[in-house]
């Protein structure tokens, strides 16, 4: 007799079949990369232990398989949020249209593309399964680190708009060729592609000057679905392939938001729910029965690092952590900078400290790390573009609940989307003000919806269906004439 094991491993979810009484530590290394197990399989180090959800951590080794199970490999914390992500998503039936039939071994590649990071997940339309997830930073970085900058490239040079369109199209197609080439599959096998990203993003993959996003009344030049032929973009997929870009909600709410809320199971959720994805910008979406109502609110760079004197990405050699005895760097190396999650950490340690006051006033610069020259610090200056970056996103959430008569007692979750929102201690951005006063129990980190709800996109028709309904039902609330925003930008500075 056979069970069924769902494995969770990288940024990978497989199903398998499994002869009943099979030992797990065998099946994981026949089936990944591998697992430590120093004692050989012995019971007596310890070290081969995975987690079987709804059972705990489990001795692989010592563990003989007798029903269905669903285990995540150890190690990195994505592997959490990847499990946490499946257990939210809405699942659909696999229906990904017309393309699929174009040949005998169809895939699809889904594309989220940020305007730090593209990631791409590869499927194979037949299973359904992911094959392989990439991610790259985006090549228009050097043309600016946030939206506004890739704007303003656009319209003051003259091929301006052309280039970052080229950009994006040579970078999707070269991870297209590099699979093609790796596994030895023809390109002409890619036969679909679904890609989500911020507005500004779509604009520039569409080639459409996205000027009309940065100035008043903020209205994008586009905002519905598109489905179009591959070949209109230059990508090099099968003649026939096409490519679907899911709806936005306005400027600044865009298919990656909308793509991710659909993709949540709103039966997993409390009735009354917040949805958030923090980055340059705060997106924000707050569901009640009677309203769904949105915002985005402009946080500014902070959190990801720039205008900050040490500050930097989540990259190597950033503090990610910090507590007042111990704090850790990405790669385990020596530290040169802090990233947003580190900041709010040191943030939030200073003020329990008394370092920082209330007004977010410091006597002097904190030093964070020091080895001969060497300084990782945090300036006044530093702490005020926290507070004002905090300050956007709590004032943005403030007015949505108000808006919808929603408040705090009443809020049953709050789902956290994005690199960012995954890696942030809660109580430490709700200690600095960033996050909403509720249980920690009530905060679910979801990780890359937009993701999921790109690759859902690629998967099924009836995903496009629905998020073309949710867009619907959603209001949103434009803050830069809202005069209530203003006084709670203003409000919210303090700590
Ligand atoms: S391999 Fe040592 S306890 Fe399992």
């Amino acid at each position: 007799m056979n069970c069924r094991l769902r494995l969770f491993d990288k940024d990978s979810i497989s199903d398998f079949e499994v002869k009943k009484g099979t030992n797990l530590l065998e099946f994981i290394r026949e089936n990944t990369d591998g697992i430590i197990a120093p004692c050989g399989g012995h019971g007596i180090c310890g070290k081969c232990k995975v987690e079987v959800r709804g059972e705990g951590h489990v001795t692989s080794c010592l563990y003989n398989i007798s029903k269905d199970i669903e285990v995540i490999m150890p190690g990195e914390q994505s592997m959490k949020i990847l499990s946490t992500q499946y257990e939210y998503t809405k699942q659909y039936w696999l229906n990904p249209g017309r393309t699929a039939g174009l040949t005998a071994m169809p895939f699809g590649m889904a594309v989220d593309i940020g305007t730090t990071t593209l990631v791409f997940y590869i499927i194979n339309l037949l299973s359904s399964s992911v094959v392989e997830v990439l991610s790259k930073i985006n090549p228009q970085s050097v043309y600016g680190a946030d939206v506004i900058s890739r704007i303003s490239y656009g319209v003051e040079n003259p091929d301006g708009v052309k280039n970052l369109q080229k950009i994006l199209v040579d970078t999707i197609n070269n991870v297209i060729m590099e699979y093609s080439e790796r596994n030895d599959i023809p390109a002409e096998h890619f036969v679909k592609l679904a890609i989500t990203g911020n507005p500004t993003m779509l604009h520039q993959l569409m080639g459409i000057d996205a000027i009309s996003i940065a100035h008043a009344p903020f209205i994008p030049a586009f905002t519905d679905t598109k489905v179009f032929p591959a070949r209109d973009l230059g990508i090099n997929i099968h003649e026939q392939g096409e490519i679907v870009l899911p709806p936005s909600l306005s400027a600044y709410v865009g298919a990656d938001i909308i793509a991710g809320l659909a993709s949540i199971d709103r039966e997993r959720t409390g009735k009354n729910f917040l949805f958030i994805d923090i980055g340059t910008n705060g997106e924000m979406v707050l569901l009640t029965p009677g309203k769904i109502l949105s915002c985005a609110t402009a946080a500014g760079p902070a959190f990801e690092g720039a205008n900050i004197s040490s500050g930097m990405g989540a990259i190597q050699g950033a503090i990610s952590k910090y507590s007042y005895d111990s704090y850790d760097v990405i790669g385990g190396l020596e530290p040169i900078g802090i990233c947003g999650s580190g900041l709010i950490d040191i943030v939030a340690e200073m003020l329990n400290r008394g370092v920082v006051n209330s007004n977010g006033n410091i006597k002097a610069d904190i030093e964070i790390y020091k080895n001969g020259a060497k300084t990782v610090s945090v300036t006044q200056k530093d702490i005020r573009e926290i507070q004002l970056a905090k300050s956007a996103i709590a004032a943005g959430i403030k007015r949505l609940m108000a808006m919808a008569g929603i408040g705090l007692d009443e809020l049953e979750n709050v789902l956290l989307a994005g690199g960012f929102g995954n890696y942030i201690d809660i109580e430490n951005a709700i200690r600095i003000g960033l996050l909403p006063d509720v249980s920690v129990e009530k905060y679910i980190q979801v990780g890359n919806t937009a993701g999921t709800g790109a690759s859902l996109a690629l998967k099924s028709e009836g995903f496009v269906e629905d998020m073309e309904k949710l867009i619907k039902e959603i209001e949103y609330i434009e803050l830069s004439t809202d005069e209530e925003f203003t006084m709670e930008f203003a409000m919210n500075m303090f700590f």
